[in-house]
């Protein structure tokens, strides 16, 4: 009896599978390698962009990247301005753009940065990576930062954070701010606003956050949460946390090693002070619940 329904039962999935997920297997896959696609969703307003249309539009422009964060060398780009996929999008007040890539990387970025046009500032290009001229590999990586790759120039661009250089872009989306939208990632209200804990938290929100959660707080889980079950600053000396966010491979190495850690024009020694601060204040606001 038993053995007869499992029967049956395996015959329904088969057809089920052949009938309906192979198809969309097969069509998702063409979609993928045919087309990428970037897709925008903006105060309640979706847009989205193929590679190929993008490629052949009039505002695409060859835009040289002397210090490109994710290469690390000069490189050149076919890009469009950021801006012009954003213009007449109108986030809420409040909100950030959420930077999403494909294996998950989540950046929190203002909107009014990725608009700018003004070259005396920062200004954001979407680099598009072209199928007969493909981009190279990501040093230690395995695949490049294509298809799509948010890259800075500007008089300003050195004022970026390394982790506002999403690559592998896949969407862009309105969420409100950091701490309005998670208020686990909070520090102490108490604390004054000049307080260093709470520059601490703006650098983990930007530097940190893309990857890893805190108190289950955060879009991201590339990395590990950085306060549960126990905070770094609990089971790592002082200097050996400093050293494995400068650099990771100064502590420990091996073959899936992902993070990649900070140069010291990407963040300081006193920067890196300040998120060990705000890590020593969070272990004492560790929330174990969402
Ligand atoms: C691009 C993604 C990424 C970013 C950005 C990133 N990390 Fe990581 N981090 C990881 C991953 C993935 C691991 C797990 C080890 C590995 O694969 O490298 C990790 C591991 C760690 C660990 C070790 C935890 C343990 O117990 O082994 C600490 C501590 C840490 N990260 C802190 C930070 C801090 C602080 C920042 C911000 C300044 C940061 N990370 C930014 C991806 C990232």
């Amino acid at each position: 009896m038993s053995v007869s329904r499992r029967k049956t039962r395996r015959k329904k999935w088969v057809g089920l599978f052949s009938a309906i997920v192979l198809p969309c297997l097969f069509l998702s896959s063409r979609v993928v390698s045919a087309d990428p696609v970037l897709d925008i969703a903006i105060g309640g307003q979706t847009r989205q962009f193929g590679r190929d249309e993008l490629l052949r539009r009039p505002d695409v422009a060859q835009v040289v990247v002397p210090s490109d964060v994710a290469y690390g060398r000069a490189m050149s780009y076919r890009a469009v301005p950021l801006a012009a996929l954003l213009v007449g999008l109108n986030p809420p007040a409040d909100t950030v753009i959420e930077a999403i890539a494909l294996d998950g990387f989540a950046a929190q970025l203002p909107f009014d940065l990725l608009t700018n046009t003004d070259p005396a500032k920062a200004v954001a290009w979407l680099a598009v990576e072209p199928v007969d001229t493909p981009w190279p590999r990501l040093p230690s990586k395995t695949f490049s930062a294509g298809p799509f790759y948010v890259v800075w120039t500007g008089l300003s661009a050195a004022t970026i954070r390394s982790e506002q250089w999403p690559y592998q872009l896949k969407r862009l989306e309105s969420q409100p701010s950091p701490v309005a939208r998670w208020p686990a990632l909070d520090v102490d209200p108490a604390l004054p606003a000049t307080d260093p804990n709470r520059a601490g938290l703006a650098l983990f929100v930007t530097q940190c956050l893309p990857c890893h959660t805190l108190n289950g707080a955060g879009a991201s889980a590339v990395g590990p949460d950085l306060n549960r079950p126990m905070n770094p600053t609990q089971y790592m000396t002082r200097d050996g946390l400093h050293a494995l966010i400068r650099n990771p491979k100064s502590v420990r190495t091996w073959p899936a090693q992902q993070m990649d850690g900070f140069t010291p024009d990407q963040m300081s020694d006193r920067e890196i002070d300040l998120i060990i601060g705000y890590l020593t204040h969070m272990a004492a606001r560790r929330k174990d619940n969402p």
